[in-house]
């Protein structure tokens, strides 16, 4: 087991101001967040090709992972890679996905400084074998952190989640291990990807767009989104910050009449 990173201290009078409007008593403990700009990005930029504001937003995602590690979260889910992100040209796809296998490999150490456990959701049989094996590596070297909890949505769609948790579960009816009476909202979550991580309390998406774009339908039921401007090469701790006071701002009442606090 690593030991816990330190905790994160404001490097700029804009982040120290931020955080010290933050409650860290009742920080989020899930966060989830779409990463969307990078070809924006790379078009700004003008670069000829998209993935180079994929290259670009790897740093963002350390970014990300360090600063969540840092304020002692408990799980940050990024889309890294959507069900329909397997329509998009041959070369970008081939291209995201040695992105994927390097990031995996390389960020190994900065996982095990912040005490980082690497999980995965998604239909990953549908990655290449050569992602699948060093997703096994990169999860298994950092099973026995036990800080923040990064789960990479990998071949994901919402949809599909609940489709596979359905099929387990009729599985295991038709076996006769279950009935249907049993099934209850909270039975039916276990049946999810990742059952042992808490819904998200905040949903981030950069760029500006907002739509919710298939990601995590079941688990956003009740959670705060927040759409940041930046695109996600050009994200870094201070707009986490920015998010992170948005949502402390919101009031959550989950239907009822009284604020409830996290
Ligand atoms: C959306 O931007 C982004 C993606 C589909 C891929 C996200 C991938 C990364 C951030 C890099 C690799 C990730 C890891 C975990 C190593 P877009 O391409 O749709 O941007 P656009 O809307 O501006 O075209």
């Amino acid at each position: 087991m690593t030991a816990e990173p330190k905790l994160l201290e404001p490097v700029s009078p804009e982040e120290a101001s931020v955080f010290s409007r933050l409650q860290l008593d009742t920080l989020p403990r899930h966060i989830a967040i779409i990463m969307d700009g990078n070809g924006r990005w790379a078009r700004q930029k003008s670069f000829g090709e998209r993935i180079e504001g994929h290259r670009a937003g790897t740093e963002s995602v350390r970014a990300a992972t360090r600063t969540a590690a840092q304020l002692r979260l408990q799980a940050l889910t990024l889309y890294a890679f959507s069900t329909e992100n397997w329509a998009r040209p041959k070369r970008e796809v081939t291209a995201l996905m040695s992105l994927l296998e390097s990031f995996l490999i390389k960020e190994i150490p900065e996982l095990m400084d912040n005490n980082v456990r690497l999980v995965a959701s998604g239909r990953l049989d549908e990655l290449p074998a050569s992602a699948r094996n060093k997703l096994s590596h990169t999860m298994s070297v950092t099973a026995g952190n036990d800080g923040l909890v990064l789960n990479l949505a990998l071949s994901y769609g919402g949809r599909q989640e609940i489709v596979d948790a359905c099929r387990s579960l009729m599985q295991r009816a038709q076996s006769g291990e279950i009935r249907p009476e049993d099934l209850t909202t909270d039975a039916f979550a276990q049946a999810l990807y990742q059952p042992g991580l808490p819904e998200p309390e905040l949903l981030v998406r950069t760029s500006g767009e907002q739509r919710v774009s298939n990601f995590l339908l079941w688990q956003i039921a009740y959670t705060e989104f927040v759409y940041l401007p930046v695109l996600w090469p050009d994200f870094r701790r201070i707009h986490f910050l920015d998010a992170l006071e948005a949502y402390q701002n919101r009031e959550r009442r989950f239907g009822g009449v009284e604020p409830v606090r996290r």
